[in-house]
């Protein structure tokens, strides 16, 4: 249902508008009208030819009896058939009327006989929006000489177009094609290898062979096309072409209006030769880049990567828009949504506009590419503009003044650029805009009365800047706008503190998003009642919103509701009856949890982390039979756990983290066969880890750390079946030792054993976690497979804007901790083997011997800590390779001689890192070794410690990634929340 996401939702409008734009109306009647136009229904049918329409009937499948009123003599009078005035058939029409749900019950199939041949005065063939289920076009229709009109499109054709059509040499009209509709599970696809024959269409005016397969054949196509000295629309969406001459030595298609090469993955730049398309009133080269692309990553700042983006995954047309473009005067329409374009679009827009002072241009689609600079101020003579998508590209600065002029504009897209001026007032002037989406962007200055004055038609805004500097609404109290919105989406725009006027009279509205707006208010009850009936998304998250919630109320459509970060209070809410996504933590709800709970069937994600819940976790919590994502974390819930678990069967997060549960580990949780992520750590949890945890095989993080859990390390945790990304075991009284079994976990990135009382030694096979070994042939396939989901994902995660910088960050987190054991033996050499590990700390056992000499193989390292152990030895020299090390103990061992110095060493000058080592000489200490001693004591500041915040971002995405390979959408929610998070405390703090 991810539909329901406010941004995925307002793609889908931009998508629809531009489709819309391009593809209705095509000039159907202009080109067939003639042909009807002539027809006599009086005039009688001749004998030969109502046979032919008998056998051409008999060949057909007809499920719904369309054909069954073809009786009697005079077939001129037959529905779909007309005459000329000597009883010739002229015209065939069996286009199917109504492509609706019930209509694949009602089209025509089967087989088209050649009978019609014997139709010789033939002019107008109509069999589209029917289903021959992959039927060849039959060859015979290239002899139907008189043929001025043949759509065959949308009725499941497939395979080779037989060249014989090259023979229509009086066609006007040529659809061909196949599109994909809901109703149609497989998709049939023509093919043509060959297109010399189009060159033989001499009288063709439309041809459209969308969805035709061409396969790379862009060059070849249009030597051909460029012979039809006619042509005036050509449609090729979907037609695999790739890529488009560079040049063509003269340029025929003078009259060319239309030319839609939509959806082609064009590789080449644009061609000069279309600034010589004289005639062209639309021109659409783009490219579905939600549905298509994934989402290409705006390289707004990083010029040097962008030549890094895959091309197996982003492609499109590249280079500047051609300021020649700007001398086709008759553009109404032009296209170049989602493509890798670059560079300012003021040439091309101050030519437009100078050479074309009375250009009639409608819709301007630039959206989803890598554009930039300032909006040029001659937009503002774009006087008949009623769309402007200029979405995702990397534009920087205000909107210009002269936006003002644009009294038909519709919608305006200015979302996801690097927008950092003001939003002029000139904007209030706009009185016919439906849509504004000036969302993620870094707008400066107030929003006042005036920016929305006159906005009587405005139905969906949606407007967010940077969380560290909110944009201000400073509109009087009492200000009744002049729109009803139905879609509100406000990130970080101050309207506070109480839920102002011009809101609460919105009363029609579907989606509410007030994200961070200031809100120091009480439940604007009144409000609630009067969106309630239609809701579907309402997120106030991130204010200071207080009080109880209208109990009574019912929301009966509301999908998603994010009420994080608040201060609502009372019990859990179950108004919300059919929601699918409920975000409550970080608020003061308290109680226990009603048992009603269990009539929220509809519910995939509860959080309710983060509030003050009390009481035992019922067992109506189980009967959410749909729950996806449980989180209960950082409540105050006691007693055991409930038993009931086996009834979630589809969860795959249970998060129970930080309360104070007691009692033994429910087994029923190993019945949880997607469960991916556990969380029990940080209660009073007793008892042996379950051994029916073995049946998870798809669990891969465990933590049960903090908890009261004995017994011995299970060995089937190393067994084959699981594959454990992170082991938290840690402060608990587990003991044994570390089974060998272990060593087998090849996907293990974090093991925790921390504060236990293991014993034994050290198993040196540990060095044989795969995982923990840097391989780069490995990551690097890692990363790529994790980088195709991820940027599906981000695309409804930019609600923020930020986000991309995450995906540059995301690296590994490899941690080993063994710490505060009785661990005993030396420091087995193989564990140098891991040189993908980050964090290694073995401090407080009992380890003797020496520190292993290869330990500076172990490069990723960032925190090494062998404090508190019976070291001996010398600190290898070797140490000073480790680059990354920002954190380093060796205290309280018996290690002997020199430290070692160089490289990252001479930055860890905190003498306390060596203290307890009475044998130990050499900068930072100040005792000197025996020998010489060089250099001064230039202090050095020490480097920054553990970043543990980026920590945890890195750890979730590297978590989302893999975890939610597919359920990709909770996996964004989880993700923008942590980020939202991290992000939220980092403003705090500021
Ligand atoms: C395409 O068809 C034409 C005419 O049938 C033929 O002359 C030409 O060689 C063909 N081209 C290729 C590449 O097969
Ligand atoms: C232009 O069209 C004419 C007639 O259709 C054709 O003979 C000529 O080769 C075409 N020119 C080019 C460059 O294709």
């Amino acid at each position: 249902m991810h539909s329901t996401l406010p941004l995925h939702y307002s793609y889908h409008l931009i998508k629809i508008f531009l489709v819309a734009i391009v593809f209705v109306a095509p000039k159907m009647n202009i080109f067939g009208l003639s042909v009807a136009q002539e027809s006599f229904t009086n005039s009688t049918c001749v004998d030969i030819e109502r046979e032919a329409l008998l056998s051409f009937k008999q060949g057909l499948r007809d499920p719904s009896g369309r054909l069954s009123f073809w009786t009697g003599t005079n077939c001129c009078q037959w529905s779909g058939i007309k005459c000329n005035m000597l009883g010739n058939v002229i015209k065939v029409d069996l286009r199917s009327r109504s492509p609706s749900a019930t209509y694949r019950s009602s089209c025509l199939g089967g087989e088209v006989n050649s009978s019609l041949l014997n139709l010789k005065h033939l002019s107008y063939l109509d069999l589209s929006l029917n289903c021959f289920e992959g039927l060849r076009i039959p060859e015979f229709f290239g002899e139907l000489k008189n043929l001025r009109y043949l759509n065959l499109s949308s009725s499941s054709f497939s395979g080779e177009i037989p060249p014989h059509l090259g023979n229509l040499s009086s066609l006007h009209y040529l659809d061909l094609e196949m599109k994909d509709d809901d109703t149609t599970t497989i998709t049939f696809r023509l093919l043509s290898s060959n297109l010399t024959w189009l060159s033989g269409l001499i009288s063709i005016k439309y041809l459209n062979m969308g969805n035709t397969n061409l396969g790379g054949q862009g060059p070849e196509l249009f030597r051909s096309v460029n012979m039809l000295p006619v042509l005036e629309e050509l449609h090729l969406h979907s037609c695999d072409l790739y890529y488009l001459p560079r040049s063509l030595s003269t340029v025929n298609m003078t009259l060319l209006s239309v030319l839609d090469l939509s959806d082609n993955q064009i590789q080449s730049s644009i061609p000069n030769w279309i600034s010589n398309l004289t005639s062209l009133t639309e021109l659409d080269l783009s490219n579905d880049y939600f549905n298509l692309n994934g989402n290409i990553p705006r390289e707004c700042e990083d010029k040097a990567s962008k030549e890094d983006l895959d091309p197996q995954l982003y492609y499109g047309i590249a280079g500047w828009i051609p300021e020649s473009l700007g001398s086709l005067c008759g553009l109404k329409v032009l296209n170049l949504t989602g493509n890798l374009m670059t560079g300012e679009i003021d040439g091309f827009l101050d030519k437009f506009t100078t050479v074309c002072p009375n250009n009639s241009l409608v819709a301007l689609g630039l959206g989803g590419n890598q554009f930039s600079g300032e909006l040029p101020s001659s937009l503002g003579k774009l006087k008949y503009l009623k769309q402007l998508h200029i979405g995702q590209n990397c534009f920087w600065g205000s909107i210009p003044r002269t936006i003002g002029n644009l009294l038909f504009l519709q919608e305006l897209d200015v979302s996801l650029n690097e927008m950092n001026g003001t939003i002029p007032k000139s904007l209030g002037k706009l009185s016919r805009v439906t849509d504004l989406k000036l969302e993620n962007n870094h707008w400066q200055g107030v929003i006042t009365e005036d920016h929305l004055m006159n906005l009587e038609k405005l139905q969906y805004l949606s407007l967010s800047t940077d969380r560290a500097r909110p944009l201000v609404f400073n509109v009087t109290p009492q200000w009744n706008p002049p729109f009803r919105l139905l879609s509100l989406e406000l990130y970080n725009c101050i309207v506070g503190p109480k839920l102002p006027e011009w809101i609460r009279v919105q009363s029609k509205l579907n989606v509410v998003i007030l994200q961070n707006a200031g809100i120091e208010d009480t439940v604007p009850e009144d409000w609630f009642f009067n969106i309630s009936s239609q809701v579907t998304l309402l997120d106030l998250s991130y204010n200071m919103i207080m009080g109880k919630l209208p109990l009574k109320l019912k929301f009966p459509e509301l999908g998603t509701i994010d009420l994080r970060n608040n201060r609502f209070e009372g019990p859990v809410p179950l108004c919300f009856t059919n929601a699918t996504y409920m975000f409550l933590q970080q608020n003061l709800f308290s109680g226990p949890i009603p048992n009603d709970i269990s009539e929220l069937t509809e519910l995939r994600i509860l959080d309710v982390s983060k509030n003050y819940l009390t009481g035992m976790i019922p067992s109506a919590v189980c009967e959410m039979a749909s729950l996806d994502i449980l989180s209960l974390r950082e409540n105050q819930f006691h007693g055991q756990l409930p038993q009931c678990w086996n009834d979630l069967q589809r969860i795959t997060v249970l998060d129970i983290a930080s309360n104070n549960l007691s009692g033994e580990i429910p087994s029923s949780l190993g019945l949880l066969q997607v469960l991916r992520i556990l969380s029990l750590s940080n209660n009073s949890l007793s008892g042996q880890i379950p051994s029916s945890f073995q049946n998870c095989t798809d669990l891969k993080i465990l933590d049960l750390g903090n908890n009261k859990l004995s017994g011995n390390l299970p060995l089937w945790i190393g067994n084959d079946s699981t594959q454990f990304w992170i082991l938290g075991l840690k402060s608990n009284k587990l003991n044994g030792t570390i089974p060998r079994q272990w060593c087998n976990l090849s996907d293990l990135h974090i093991l925790d054993l921390a504060e236990n009382s293991l014993s034994g030694s050290i198993p040196s096979c540990l060095g044989d976690l795969s995982s923990l070994i840097y391989s780069k042939t490995d990551l690097n396939n890692k990363y790529s497979v994790e980088d195709s989901y991820y940027f599906q994902e981000q695309m409804l995660m930019v609600t923020k804007g930020r986000v991309m910088e995450f995906s540059k960050t995301l690296k590994f987190v490899n941690i080993i901790n063994l710490s505060s054991n009785i661990l005993t033996g030396e420091i087995p050499h193989g564990i140098t083997n891991l040189t993908a590990l980050g964090t290694l700390n073995i401090s407080g056992n009992y380890l003797t011997g020496n520190i292993p000499n290869e330990i500076g193989n172990m490069r990723w390292l960032e925190t090494l800590d062998f404090s508190i152990n019976k070291l001996s030895g010398p600190i290898p020299q070797s140490l000073s390779l480790l680059e990354s090390l920002s954190y380093f103990n060796v205290s309280y061992n018996n290690l002997v001689g020199r430290i070692p110095q160089g490289n990252q060493l001479q930055t860890l000058t905190d003498v306390s890192i060596y203290e307890g080592n009475p044998s130990l000489c050499g900068k930072p200490l100040l005792s000197k070794c025996p020998g010489s001693d060089i250099g001064s004591d230039v202090p050095i500041s020490q480097s920054p410690d553990y970043d543990s915040e980026t920590e945890l971002e890195n750890l979730l995405f590297y978590c989302c990634g893999f975890v939610f390979g597919i359920s990709g959408v909770w996996c964004t929610l989880w993700k923008k929340d942590t980020w939202r998070e991290a992000y939220f405390s980092f403003f705090n703090l500021a």
